[in-house]
């Protein structure tokens, strides 16, 4: 017998582990015998179940590309979702930069924007601020180590950080102290919804500006498994992230409390005066918390 049977399984590996373990390739190398011989062999094969057992290897090829189609497929999807968050997270903190003092009105000095974040967690948003600002950040949790990396990038990009102890419900600052507030996925964690905001507009000066991006509970139309499970999951959850709410309607609260907000407009004082920007955004690679609002309020 002058041929030998190479099992590819091995170089596959290396390539690709998940392909390796449903591909089987065979190849067969070395120098061809006789037609004769080829033929006796294959019969033996069939007698021995070897050839059925490389059809059926074969078949797992389908299993295998449909699995890695659908990773590809979900992988670029999560990608474009990440993608579509940052650059939505760009321009709404790109919209601060024209809330500093005397911002566009000639022959007036510009100072600093002052910025408060709100429930400011790891500091994640500090890539997001404008160089040369001045940045507040608070939170009843407040972690020191992650608030040294966080002071270390804003000196990187020459931006001013602080940060403090406390709770949105009462900020420890005298009103209008502000250019803008800041509070990215806060309201949902946070006692008291309507006492926090109204903190939020006490603490900016007029035309100062709020940003925000916050999950919501999602539509019981629009997402009528998804409002359920949310329905379900609201008490683990809370016990479980550190008080976040899974069923609140945030978006409400906030367009509720603003002259223009989007056909909501309620008589009385309101604590905003105009909507500058608003978004909804679905994102499934987020879930459960897939249903987010994202915005700018201007007092
Ligand atoms: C989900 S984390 C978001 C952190 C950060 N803003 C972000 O986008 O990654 C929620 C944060 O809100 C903080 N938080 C909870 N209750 C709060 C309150 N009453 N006032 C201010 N922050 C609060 C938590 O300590 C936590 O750091």
């Amino acid at each position: 017998m002058l041929r030998r049977h190479y099992s590819g399984k091995r170089g596959a590996k290396h390539l690709c582990p998940l392909l390796s373990a449903h591909l089987r390739l065979e190849c067969t190398v070395g120098v061809r015998g006789s037609r004769g011989d080829e033929q006796a062999e294959e019969k033996q094969k069939v007698a021995s179940g070897e050839a059925v057992s490389r059809l059926s290897r074969r078949e797992s090829f389908l299993p295998a590309l449909i699995a890695l189609g659908s990773g590809a497929l979900l992988l670029n999807k999560s990608l474009n979702e990440e993608r579509a968050y940052e650059g939505l997270h760009q321009e709404l903190f790109a919209l601060l930069s024209a809330s500093g003092s005397g911002a566009g009105e000639a022959g007036k000095d510009v100072r600093a924007l002052k910025v408060l974040e709100i429930g400011v967690g790891q500091g994640v948003n500090v890539k997001y601020y404008p160089s040369g600002c001045e940045v507040v950040g608070l939170d009843p949790n407040l972690n020191q180590d992650a608030m040294s990396v966080a002071q270390s990038k804003a000196k990187a990009r020459n931006i001013q950080w602080s940060a403090l102890e406390g709770r949105a419900e009462s900020l420890p600052f005298p009103d209008a102290s502000f250019d803008a507030v800041v509070s990215t996925l806060v309201f949902c964690s946070v006692q008291d919804q309507a006492r926090a905001l109204t903190e939020v507009a006490r603490v900016l000066r007029p035309g100062g500006k709020f940003l925000f991006v916050e999950h919501i509970w999602a539509g019981e139309k629009e997402h009528p498994v998804l409002h359920r499970v949310q329905g379900i999951m609201d008490p683990l959850q809370a016990f479980l992230v550190n008080g976040c709410h899974l069923v609140r309607h945030t978006d409400d609260l906030l367009l509720g409390e603003t002259k223009g907000g989007d056909g909501r407009d309620r008589e009385g004082v309101m604590l905003f005066d105009r909507v500058e920007r608003l978004n909804y955004l679905e994102m499934d690679t987020q879930w459960p918390v897939s249903v987010q609002v994202a915005g700018v309020l201007v007092k």
